[in-house]
């Protein structure tokens, strides 16, 4: 079985490629969603790729990554700047963690330069538009192993 990669995205993500496309990009996250299982298939892992508006439905996610996911990718969004409980699941995962954010959160407002899921990730990449999500991918199967 090859090993289950979780790939969460938080808040107002589902509007990748139509929210402020010069800050994010045109892409949809249904292309980067695409990008993802093709080097999935790369790199001998599965994805399990998903998105919310909801706080408690990302933290439930990450409890059943507890159960089944050998990494996770996350891009929390706007919670990663204000959320504890997102932080204290991630701390409850014991996988590898990689946090990215499409733009470079440290080139914009002072608000955006705290991460609360910095404080657990084992990496961050910001600013490397959506490849960033394969990057991070890449570096959570380096971590985790291809293989079961
Ligand atoms: C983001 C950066 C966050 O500050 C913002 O709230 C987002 C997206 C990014 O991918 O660049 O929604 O995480």
């Amino acid at each position: 079985m090859p090993k289950l990669v979780y790939i969460l995205n938080g808040p107002n993500l589902n509007l990748l490629g139509k929210r402020q496309p010069h800050i994010y990009g045109s892409e949809t996250l249904a292309d980067v969603e695409r990008d993802c299982a093709t080097l999935a298939l790369e790199l001998g892992v599965q994805t399990r790729f998903l998105q919310s508006n909801t706080e408690g439905q990302i933290i439930d996610w990450i409890h059943q990554a507890r159960e089944d996911g050998a990494g996770i990718v996350i891009n929390p969004a706007a919670y990663t700047h204000t959320s504890v409980a997102i932080l204290d699941a991630l701390n409850a995962f014991d996988g590898p963690v990689i946090e990215v954010h499409i733009s470079n959160v440290h080139k914009r407002e002072s608000f955006r330069h705290h991460s609360y899921v910095s404080l657990r990730a084992d990496g961050v990449i910001a600013g490397c538009g959506t490849e960033g999500y394969r990057l991070a991918l890449r570096r959570i199967v380096t971590l985790a192993g291809a293989d079961a």
